[in-house]
């Protein structure tokens, strides 16, 4: 496509495929979105909006691909250390006391945070008292997180990550690689449940111990990332963490009276009991 569609053509276009699938980005940050669109608009070979629209609304696959073009999937295993060191220190210690704990991890990327967690709570001594629900999205980056095969190359960052989140063993011992790729231990997976939840359209998850979203309500306007967050409370149990991405605050938003970070700058949460 030779001309970029204007604020108003991409702005039917996001309607028409709310219409068609449910899946609705009309609340998402623009610039980043329009971006996105416009990049996978000229990789689509199509000549003008008219024909990318019919193809895309005619056509799940070509929807599927545009699906995977607009979301971001970046991720690390342990990305900011000192989260999940303060996950480990802060939080694991509370979630000890129940029974069984339910964590859930929204917008899970490839599953890199939720095969973190499960290190850090097999690693705390949880042993199998807890079940991790990693949702996204994106049913491709799902496959991938299902699989928990990552590139043996980025082994050494997310080793570095490991260490300096406070690993009480060799990271070595979660993976096996094989020429180019690292196959994480299926011993990880055995308390995950992987399942397509999308945070504009669907509701409450169950009621959990700890939610995770980090890195997602950054591409949200106010009003998608406050309907994220009532979910996310109202998923919580009393006395339940919220973790969040380290751009992402509680600040001036609707459910922050009933919260408190743990430690200034965690981005970790606790619900009060009423
Ligand atoms: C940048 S990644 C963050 C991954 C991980 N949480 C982290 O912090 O490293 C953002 C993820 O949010 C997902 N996402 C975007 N919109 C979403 C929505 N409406 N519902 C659920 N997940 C969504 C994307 O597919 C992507 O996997």
């Amino acid at each position: 496509m030779n001309s970029h569609p204007d604020q108003a053509e991409l702005a039917l276009l996001l309607e028409a495929i709310a219409q068609t699938y449910g899946y609705d980005f009309r609340e998402y940050s623009e610039a980043s979105l329009q971006r996105r669109l416009v990049q996978w608009l000229s990789r689509s070979g199509c000549s003008c909006i008219e024909e990318a629209r019919s193809r895309i609304l005619g056509d799940p696959e070509v929807f599927e691909g545009l699906l995977r073009g607009l979301t971001v999937n970046v991720s690390e295993m342990f990305r900011d250390p000192q989260v999940f060191k303060a996950l480990r220190e802060q939080v694991t210690p509370h979630l000890k006391t129940y029974p069984f704990v339910k964590i859930w991890h929204a917008g899970c990327a490839r599953g890199e945070e939720a095969y973190s967690m499960a290190i850090v709570l097999e690693e705390e001594g949880l042993n199998g008292r807890y079940c991790l629900y990693a949702t996204d999205v994106n049913r491709e980056a799902l496959s991938k997180a299902r699989e928990g095969v990552f590139p043996v190359k980025d082994m050494q960052l997310f080793t570095r990550n490991y260490q300096q989140s406070g690993g009480r063993s060799s990271f070595s011992d979660y993976y096996t690689a094989r020429y180019d790729r690292a196959l994480l231990s299926p011993l990880l997976k055995q308390r995950m449940v992987f399942a397509s939840h999308n945070l504009a359209v669907d509701h409450v998850f169950g009621e959990m111990q700890l939610v995770l979203c980090r890195n997602v309500l950054i591409y949200f306007k106010k009003q998608l990332k406050d309907r994220a967050l009532r979910l996310f409370d109202n998923s919580l149990a009393p006395g339940g963490f919220l973790c969040l991405g380290m751009q992402e605050t509680l600040d001036g938003r609707e459910i922050a009276p009933r919260y408190r970070e743990i430690a200034p700058g965690t981005r970790i949460y606790r619900k009060g009991y009423q």
